[in-house]
């Protein structure tokens, strides 16, 4: 599997949207990483389905919604409508898992589950063949610019693990403290796809940047 680029543009200037986009994708970006928050499960609030309609419109990319919302679900057919490509949600902020994954699915979206730092892989099982991708987290969500925890490393090496096992073509994805010097390990473990929002849109130079992350992937068996 090639490696993915997710910048998130919860890290880029929102004065000069197009003109960050532009860059990243000039750069290689595969995907656009928009990073929803409710002020609820997370205490920062952010944006929504305007940001997605908004991406849309700047480039055919897949648009890469990852919520850290309350009852996510709520937002399923609003977000589909509005263009997005992948719907992520933390299984911690809601209860019928399965339901809301199909119904993702159902509406057109890759259907990804967010797990926290202090969330087992276990539940990963349980929901395998409906899951389209697992967004591990590095960092505990609701703010950019934190440090990878060393941790994760790990974790997304057992996931690889799992999905083998259970023959399942989900992509790991990994978010949080993205940067040239941890995401080699990352990629090695048996991560295909990597959000980054300081890493890109925080440096001068944003397509070089979007590069430098893909170099940086190396040496996989
Ligand atoms: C964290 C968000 C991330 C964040 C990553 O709550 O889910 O997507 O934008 O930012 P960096 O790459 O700066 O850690
Ligand atoms: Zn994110």
């Amino acid at each position: 599997m090639s490696v993915r680029i997710a910048p998130s543009v919860l890290s880029a200037d929102l004065g000069a949207l197009k003109d960050q986009v532009d860059a990243a994708l000039a750069g290689g970006a595969d995907w656009l990483h928009v990073d929803v928050m409710d002020g609820q499960f997370v205490p920062n609030l952010t944006f929504g389905a305007p940001m997605i309609r908004a991406l849309r419109k700047l480039t055919d990319q897949t648009v890469d919604v990852h919520l850290m919302v309350e009852r996510p679900e709520r937002y399923i057919d609003e977000y589909a409508e509005a263009g997005a490509g992948v719907f992520t949600f933390h299984p911690e902020a809601t209860v019928h898992v399965q339901r809301h994954l199909a119904r993702a699915r159902e509406r057109g979206m890759l259907a990804g589950l967010a797990l926290n730092p202090g969330t087992p892989l276990a539940l990963v099982e349980e929901v395998v063949d409906d899951l389209d991708l697992v967004l591990v987290m590095s960092v505990n969500p609701g703010y950019g610019g934190q440090s990878y925890i060393p941790q994760a490393t790990a974790k997304i090496a057992r996931l690889r693990g799992l999905l083998d096992r259970t023959g399942s073509r989900a992509v790991i994805e990994v978010d949080g403290g993205i940067t040239v010097d941890t995401i080699g390990a990352a990629w090695r473990a048996g991560a295909d796809a990597f959000v980054a929002g300081t890493a890109v849109f925080g440096e001068r130079d944003v397509a070089q940047a979007v590069r430098n992350l893909r170099a940086a992937c190396t040496e996989r068996a």
